[in-house]
């Protein structure tokens, strides 16, 4: 039986830390849950990490259904949250309850999250409504990169903190579950996580909040020459991979790899007969 937003919500009763981490694929989904992640973000930072986009914006409805398909078919504890990529919930309510319907039926995610403060109050409550939980993002949400004008930390002027304040009383009152505060300067996200009922779920936003998420790639140093100031790099996975793949590169060049120790034999009678066979032919000749 999957996790669902009951276990989240007493885990925030009981003051307990709530870890969550991105998966985008069967790799990264069987180790995040194995690790003991209670949720799993199919994040639209797909768009960067798998798709090799500069930002979150060209991802699709389609492209988070796929990987939510598979991050869910590995998976069966952590509840699953899809993302709602660019432009599927700004146009209308309507539009947005059928976005994260397809979410859930077609991808089979548990959960939905947008971006967005007071301005999709409307959208949370109306997929609410339709029974769908979800997870609010407020701060520094990448699909309004062009309108924030860059990845910064948000709320540090008094007109965004309070801003964000409301985009936080906002979500709440709308229905979400949990809100994730992206980049939010650490003191205002304490005060957010102290003022609200719903836990918060930090990303570069202090050690107060109610929960953590980081990007999959990110804790592995998967990028060995990037990574952002707000993830702590657990590994460098990335340079291992490299110089492993280097050297079988290497090995086969030098003909090293394979050697028998790879490789299948057969017996010796079978060779023998299968020779002769070839003997007769050129015999026919
Ligand atoms: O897309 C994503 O991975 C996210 C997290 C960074 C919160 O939204």
């Amino acid at each position: 039986m999957r996790l669902t937003i009951r276990d989240i919500q007493k885990m925030k009763a009981a003051g307990e830390p709530i870890p969550m981490l991105t998966a985008y694929d069967a790799t990264s989904a069987y180790l995040g849950e194995a690790a003991g992640a209670p949720m799993l973000l199919v994040g639209d930072s797909l768009g960067m990490v798998i798709q090799g986009h500069d930002s979150t914006l060209p991802v699709r409805l389609e492209h988070i259904i796929y990987h939510t398909q598979i991050v869910t078919r590995v998976t069966q504890r952590a509840m699953i949250v899809a993302d709602m990529p660019f432009m599927t919930y700004h146009a209308s309510l309507e539009q947005a309850t059928i976005s994260a319907g397809r979410l859930i039926q077609e991808g089979g995610a548990n959960a939905v999250k947008l971006e967005g403060g007071e301005f999709v109050a409307p959208a949370i409550r109306q997929i609410v409504q339709a029974g769908i939980p979800v997870m609010a993002h407020i701060g520094l949400t990448p699909q309004s990169v062009y309108q924030l004008g860059g990845f910064r930390v948000q709320g540090r002027e008094v007109a965004s903190a309070r801003q964000l304040l409301r985009d936080a009383d906002a979500v709440q009152e709308a229905g979400a579950f949990a809100v994730v505060l992206e980049l939010v300067a650490a003191p205002l996200a304490q005060m957010i996580t102290e003022r609200l009922d719903i836990p918060t779920i930090g990303i570069g936003s202090g050690p107060h909040c109610a929960g953590q998420v980081q990007v999959f790639h990110d804790l592995l140093g998967l990028f060995p020459t990037f990574g952002p100031r707000h993830a702590r790099r657990y590994t460098d996975a990335g340079a291992a991979i490299q110089s492993a793949l280097t050297q079988y590169v290497e090995d086969v060049k030098a003909r090293r790899f394979p050697t028998m120790e790879q490789a299948t034999g057969m017996k010796d009678d079978i060779l023998a007969a299968i020779r002769a066979d070839g003997a007769d032919d050129h015999a026919d000749d």
